[in-house]
């Protein structure tokens, strides 16, 4: 597994295979759809960042980041894994290798994020690297943060 960070416009191939991409049915009202997610990375292009997920170079999932460097802030916006390939431990290792990637980049202090109150099975993952609820909502979705700084975090 490997993460694959375009700072620039995804290749024809690689936004095909993005764009193919799916969540189960069910999963749709936790995430928006790539197509939007790539849409919305192109309109906010400044601060929007695209992360493809492979694994042995094939795309297995797609997240995309909101990156604030005055702020001292990089949010997780979108996260999500192909429905084929959820439960094998990408979504887990790309976080992982996400956050190690921004730590050491060492322009941020706080790495905030949102989801629906009924995805138990992301709220537990993110709270399993030690992102916490503020109580703070915004558009109906639970905020929560991850310090960067702070030397003492679950290891994952
Ligand atoms: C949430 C998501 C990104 C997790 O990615 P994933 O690759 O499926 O997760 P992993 O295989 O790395 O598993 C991470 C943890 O979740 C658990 N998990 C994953 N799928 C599960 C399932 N269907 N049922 C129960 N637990 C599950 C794993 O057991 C693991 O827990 P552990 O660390 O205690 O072993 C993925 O399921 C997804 O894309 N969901 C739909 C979109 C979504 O909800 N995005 C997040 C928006 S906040």
């Amino acid at each position: 597994m490997n993460i694959l960070i375009r700072k620039e416009k995804l290749n024809g191939k690689t936004f095909e295979k993005v764009l193919a991409l799916k969540v189960t049915k069910k999963q749709e009202k936790f995430v928006a759809s790539n197509l939007m997610s790539l849409a919305q990375t192109g309109l906010y292009h400044e601060h929007a960042r695209s992360l493809v997920i492979l694994n042995n170079d094939e795309p297995v999932g797609f997240m995309t980041l909101d990156w604030e460097e005055e702020e001292r802030t990089v949010g997780l916006w979108r996260r999500m894994i192909d429905a084929k390939h959820q439960g094998k431990g990408y979504g887990k290792d790309a976080l992982k290798v996400l956050i190690k990637q921004v730590k050491q980049e060492k322009k941020f202090d706080l790495m905030p994020l949102s989801l629906v109150s009924e995805n138990i099975i992301a709220y537990e993952l993110y709270q399993s690297f030690g992102f916490k609820k503020t109580g703070e909502i915004a558009d109906l979705e639970e905020i929560m943060v991850l310090p960067l700084n702070e030397s003492e975090q679950p290891e994952n």
